[in-house]
């Protein structure tokens, strides 16, 4: 499709001496105001080189490239030269574009034979998959979609948190209080009673936890009737977290976590004395930072056992050694900024000059209205609770709205919209913001959330419906452009067409929120067309013009939302 940004450089290019292709590219502005045109070049900067004052420079420039025919019309304001561009000239480009891509409209071919990395999601064993974990899954799922559907070739890893000192303290408080069959019948649920347990005993008998770390000792040994407990553990822990990704529409393409990397440490560690970089710390293994403002990394305690930071460098070596990646992401909580840190410095000074390839991806806390979460206290909400909840509520609106519906599509949409409901609202902000969890926020179908989306998108497939198989198929042929260019159309035309390049820079910032607050632009502009212009006419190239320009805008959305991990259900 025309790029219209780099059309236009061209076009100024022979007007402006001095200046190279790629500072003419980087000028140009998309005015705010649509009735400053689609695109505006600035001229301050040129009064400098051309000893002449801005307005008169953008007044000859705008002379001299009006008749290029891709404007409609130039225009000089003060220091700017606004340029419309021919509306029935976009509305051909863009519309017919869409409709002969479908599916891969946005596609992109930038990252071919680059492997991605994306590691998220990443919760704890033997502890309950919240509220907290939905950001990670939700956040990295989409930053996957995005580079995938950028032609990076990607791997999706769920680096478990399943090893560490706080198995340990799990299988001391299951053999003080456990019971098997709870277990077996609410193993997260019981698993988690008694840890709780275990920090309140440990409050009054500290001697609880030497006991919880000779298990955990004993662990790392590979003593069988530890590891049994362990493997037990992990699988019912699994079950539970494989039923959340399923409700999500979410795969992995490994699930190495931490214990994957418990016979790799040594290796890591012998580099890190051999580097001369790690040094001897009261009996612990230290690699000091100081020079670049960092705290030390521990990376072997003074008892010999490894840490979360040891297994995330043996990781990464690992990751390297495996996949040779081009960008090794990693979608985790701000709260860990400094770990990220740390490893990535530690990396470095080892000498590994791929270090620069791992993205740490930050994002904010999620907090309930009554306080924050905490494991320990046993005040948590279990996202499975949550999606449940969002599904229930929704089949009752749907239910209301659509009386005469079968179950079975009941259920399938009550799912598609609760649960994209839940996907939307976690990818509406940047990333990087707190927010507090709120149910009647999460499913308020009114604004700018994932039913209104989906609203929308359901809309626009019934008026193609109602259009008829025969008038979609037409449109899809051929359509008169001339029809589409009034002012809804032209803004549904030209945000439908920024569309790829959203993507892209969604990609390029790790920032899933771009593309949900420009389809929720989309879906505006859309019910605004379809309001202000009938589409359903007599005339048959006006309909079938406007049936073309609603198919896109179907494309467009369903498109987007796929990246967000959301379904786009025909009917609502
Ligand atoms: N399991 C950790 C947690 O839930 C997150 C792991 C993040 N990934 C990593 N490579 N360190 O807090």
């Amino acid at each position: 499709m025309i790029n219209y940004r780099e059309k236009i450089a061209e076009i100024i290019a022979p007007h402006v001496e001095g200046l190279e292709m790629s500072d003419i590219l980087d000028m140009i502005e998309v005015p705010a105001d649509s009735k400053m045109g689609d695109y505006a070049f600035p001229c301050f900067k040129l009064a400098k080189v051309l000893r002449k004052a801005p307005p008169l420079i953008a007044a000859s420039i705008a002379d001299a490239i009006r008749d290029a025919d891709i404007f409609d019309k130039v225009e000089q304001v003060n220091a700017y030269v606004n340029m419309f561009i021919s509306r029935e000239n976009m509305a051909q480009q863009v519309v017919s574009q869409v409709l002969a891509d479908g599916e891969n409209y946005g596609r992109s071919t930038i990252g071919e034979g680059k492997k991605v990395i994306v590691e998220y999601s990443s919760p704890n064993i033997a502890k309950p998959f919240h509220i907290g974990h939905i950001r990670s899954t939700v956040i990295g799922n989409s930053i996957y979609k995005i580079y995938d559907f950028l032609g990076y070739d990607t791997i999706r890893i769920n680096h478990l948190g399943d090893y560490g000192t706080q198995f340990g303290k799990m299988i001391c408080a299951y053999r003080r209080w456990g019971s098997k069959e709870d277990v077996e019948r609410e193993p997260i649920k019981s698993l988690l009673s008694y840890y709780t347990k275990f920090h309140e005993e440990a409050e009054k008998d500290p001697s609880l936890n030497d006991e919880a770390r000779a298990i955990f000792t004993r662990l790392e040994h590979g003593e069988p009737e530890e590891v049994e407990l362990w493997q037990w553990f992990r699988e019912e822990s699994l079950k539970e977290f494989n039923r959340v990704y399923k409700m999500l529409g979410i795969e992995f393409d490994s699930y190495n976590g931490e214990s994957f990397y418990s016979d790799k440490m040594p290796r890591i560690v012998q580099e890190l004395a051999d580097s001369g970089i790690m040094e001897k710390d009261q009996g612990a293994n230290i690699v000091r930072l100081d020079e670049y403002g960092l705290s030390p990394a521990l990376i072997t305690k003074s008892d010999g056992s490894t840490l979360y930071i040891t297994r995330d460098i043996a990781a990464a070596v690992y990751r390297k050694e495996t996949y040779d990646f081009y960008k090794n992401i990693y979608v985790v909580a701000s709260q860990q900024n400094l770990h990220f840190q740390q490893w990535f410095k530690v990396l470095e000074l080892m000498g590994y000059d791929w270090a620069k390839d791992c993205v740490h991806v930050p994002f904010g806390l999620v907090s309930l209205e009554s306080g924050t979460m905490s494991t320990r206290k046993g005040k948590v909400v279990f996202l499975e609770d949550v999606l449940n909840g969002a599904v229930d509520k929704t089949r009752e609106i749907i239910i209301e709205k659509n009386p005469d519906l079968d179950e079975e599509s009941i259920e399938e949409i009550a799912k598609a919209v609760g649960i994209g409901a839940v996907v939307f609202n976690e990818l509406s902000n940047y990333r990087i913001k707190d927010y507090v969890f709120s149910w009647d926020h999460v499913l308020n179908f009114e604004g700018e959330t994932g039913p209104y989306v989906q609203y929308t998108h359901a809309r626009l497939c019934s008026i193609m419906r109602k259009a008829g198989e025969e008038t979609v198929e037409a449109a899809a042929a051929g359509f008169d452009a001339s029809k589409l260019t009034g002012d809804s159309a032209h803004r549904l035309i030209t945000l439908i067409y920024q569309l790829p390049e959203v993507i892209l820079e969604a990609g390029e910032k790790y920032e899933p929120s771009i593309v949900t607050r420009h389809i929720v632009d989309i879906a505006q502009a859309a019910n605004k067309y379809y309001h202000d212009e009938h589409i359903l006419v007599d005339d048959e190239a006006e309909k079938t013009a406007r049936v073309a320009l609603v198919t896109a805008a179907e494309t467009a959305i369903r498109n987007g939302l796929g990246l967000l991990g959301m379904k786009a259900p025909e009917r609502m």
